[in-house]
Formats: structure tokens, C-alpha cells, sequence
């Protein structure tokens, strides 16, 4: 029997409908549209509606994602999605939402919680159910609806993130030049307290060990900015290094360099190291802000909507993100 490779099929995205720009924060913390500009790149973020959750945006990605892979629902044998704002805390799981709502019923879902690397997490187990013969079609969704846990007295972190879903299916085939060659995921949980949302509805690990109820006050994000900035820089470059050395790729065989969009300065730093062309270099986060684990496949489909990416195109991915956790990429497009 010939072997089976998992293969990127098909991508798509979905952007809320409301647009926020630097100068909207002007109006309720001390910011400024220069400040959030020069030491973060980003100049508008999309935020759901009130009544839309995670799983909603989620669906909308799905949908398209599914169409775009020319299968029908019934071909998806397993849906995972990556959150870090899910609909629900603990249950049900997003994945159980978006398939129900899909028509999926009776096959696997789950989600999976790794912050912006979420993404390149989830092409890590589909990459692995395919290749273990175990499924055919998974169908991978980063969704999150950040603004939801956003701390709207915080400047140094309202400002940075936006909502959004990316979807793609991972589909199993027999051609070794349309496979996901490699995908590498890492955490250290030394660095917890880095990103956090601590206040968990129970009251979690901080009210335990101070033995106080906190229930109902809400989840809010948390962030050690600069120390997460330096950490970052350093460990996806090794981390990217090591990838394209490991396959034998050398950074002007991309064709295109998809990093997760938290911080302009983060992505140009990498892009160095690395010394990649810079036109070579998906930028997103001047319209998006950071959407978590949505950030890089919107970031795909956006080349893909674009008419930019085109099918056989050698992406490599990377991202970093709360736990923390991280990881990367390398794949040829096949949508
Ligand atoms: N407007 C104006 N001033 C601000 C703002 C703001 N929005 N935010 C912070 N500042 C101020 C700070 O208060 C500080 O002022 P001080 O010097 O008077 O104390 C000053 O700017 C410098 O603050 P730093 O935190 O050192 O600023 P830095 O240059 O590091 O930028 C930022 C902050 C944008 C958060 C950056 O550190 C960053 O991008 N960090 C990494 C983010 C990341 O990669 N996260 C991982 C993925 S996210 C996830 O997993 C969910």
C-alpha cells in the first residue's frame, strides 16, 4: 500500500463585521494611535457582535472551508477546534457546537486549548489521524472571540486583539508533493504566568490557594507584554531554524512566510533572523490585530482570497502563545 500524507485542502476565514480602529480606544484609556502603531503594527481589529460567540464565527469559517475542499459534510470524519474563548468554560466544546451546527453528528470533536499556537497544533493531530490511517478528512477551526475576555482598563492588552475564525481541511492523499512535510509543537509551562486568563469560574488556582470565592467575576486576559515579546522572538527563530534544517529547506525555497500576527516588531525580528525576503512575508496584523488561534489561517486565506497563493506554494507557518506554547510548520498548499 502506498503511503498517505495529509494534505492542506482547502482554507478559509471569516472577519466580523465591526471594524475598530486605534483612535475608538483614544476615547476610554490613555493610548494613542502613534503608540499602538509604532510598537505593534496593528491599526484596526474586527470585534463580534454582542449576541455572536466564538463557535458562530467559527461556523462561518467551516462552512466555507468545507465548500472550498469539494466534499460534502458527510465526508468529515473528526472536527477539532483551537479556542482560548469558547462559547462555553469546559462544556460543551466549541468543536461540539460547530459540528452540530454543520449537520456533523456521531463522529469526534473536541477542542483544544494552546493559545495562538493553536493552529499549528491542530494541524499536528490531524497530520497524525491521517497519517495513523485513522481518518480522512479532519476539519481543523481556530475560532475566538477575544473581546469577550478582554480587560477594557488594560492598555497594554485591549489594544492588541481582534476576533475572527480561520478553517481549513486536512485531507488524506497519496502525493507526496501536495503533503504537510512537517509540523513541530513545543510548550513550557515554566513561562505560565506570562499569558493568562487567571480568574477561572470556580475561582481557580489563585482563589484556592487563597481560599477565596470568586465565582462569577469573569475571565479576563492577562499579560506580561515585554517579557512575552523577548521570549518570543528568541524561540521562534530557533524554532523556525530548526524546522527548515530538519527538512533540508532553505528560507528562499518558500514561497510564502505565514507568522502568527501578534506584534509587527515580533515578525520583522523573526523574518531577520531567518533572513527571509520580506515581500515573502504574510502581514496581517495592520487589519486584524492578534486573533489568536485564528490569526494564521486567516492569515492563509487572506494570500488565498487574494488570488496570491496558489495551489503546490510552500508555506511555512509559525506561532507562539499563551502556556506558553509554540510551534511550526512546513507544508505545500493544495487548495
Ligand atoms: N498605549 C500607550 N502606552 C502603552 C500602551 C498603550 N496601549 N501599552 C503599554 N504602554 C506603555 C506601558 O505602560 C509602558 O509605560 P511606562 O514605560 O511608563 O511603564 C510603555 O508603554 C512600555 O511598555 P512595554 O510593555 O515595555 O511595551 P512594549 O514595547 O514591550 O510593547 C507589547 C508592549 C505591544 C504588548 C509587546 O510587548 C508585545 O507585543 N508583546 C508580545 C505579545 C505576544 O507575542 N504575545 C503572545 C501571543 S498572544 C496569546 O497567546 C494570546
Amino acid at each position: 500500500m502506498s503511503k498517505i500524507y495529509a494534505s492542506m485542502v482547502s482554507i478559509a476565514s471569516y472577519i466580523p463585521k465591526n471594524c475598530i480602529n486605534n483612535k475608538d480606544f483614544e476615547k476610554f484609556i490613555d493610548t494613542s494611535d502613534e503608540w499602538i502603531t509604532k510598537r505593534t503594527g496593528i491599526k484596526t481589529r474586527y470585534f463580534a457582535d454582542s449576541e455572536e460567540t466564538s463557535s458562530d464565527i467559527g461556523v462561518k469559517a467551516a462552512k466555507v472551508a468545507i465548500q472550498r475542499a469539494g466534499i460534502s459534510i458527510d465526508d468529515i470524519d473528526i472536527v477539532i477546534c483551537a479556542t482560548l474563548s469558547p462559547d462555553y468554560l469546559g462544556m460543551p466544546s466549541n468543536a461540539c457546537l460547530i459540528s452540530y451546527r454543520l449537520g456533523i453528528e456521531n463522529k469526534p470533536a473536541f477542542d483544544i486549548i494552546s493559545a495562538c499556537s493553536g493552529f499549528i497544533y491542530l494541524l499536528s493531530l490531524a497530520k497524525s489521524f491521517i497519517e495513523s490511517n485513522m481518518y480522512k478528512n479532519v476539519l481543523i477551526v481556530g475560532a475566538e472571540k477575544i473581546s469577550s475576555i478582554l480587560d477594557f482598563n488594560d492598555r497594554g492588552t485591549c489594544v492588541l486583539f481582534g476576533d475572527g475564525a480561520g478553517a481549513a481541511v486536512i485531507s488524506a492523499t497519496n502525493d507526496k508533493s501536495k503533503r504537510i512535510i512537517d509540523v513541530n509543537i513545543s510548550a513550557n509551562g515554566k513561562y505560565n504566568d506570562f499569558l493568562m486568563t487567571p480568574i477561572c469560574s470556580n475561582g481557580g488556582l489563585d482563589s484556592v490557594k487563597n481560599i477565596k470565592n470568586t465565582t462569577g467575576k469573569p475571565l479576563l486576559l492577562k499579560m506580561k507584554g515585554n517579557e512575552t515579546f523577548k521570549l518570543a522572538v528568541k524561540t521562534l527563530a530557533n524554532d523556525v531554524k530548526e524546522i527548515l534544517l530538519k527538512n533540508n529547506i532553505k528560507s528562499e525555497d518558500i514561497s510564502y512566510f505565514i507568522p502568527h500576527q501578534a506584534n509587527l516588531r515580533i515578525i520583522n525580528a523573526v523574518g531577520d533572523i531567518i533572513n527571509i525576503d520580506s515581500n515573502k512575508i504574510v502581514l496581517t496584523i495592520q487589519k486584524y490585530g492578534n486573533t489568536s488561534a485564528a490569526s494564521i489561517p486567516m492569515a492563509i486565506d487572506d494570500i488565498y482570497s487574494s488570488g496570491k497563493l496558489k495551489n503546490g506554494d510552500l508555506l511555512l507557518l509559525d506561532a507562539f502563545g499563551g502556556g506558553l506554547t509554540w510551534g511550526s510548520s512546513l507544508l505545500y498548499f493544495n487548495g
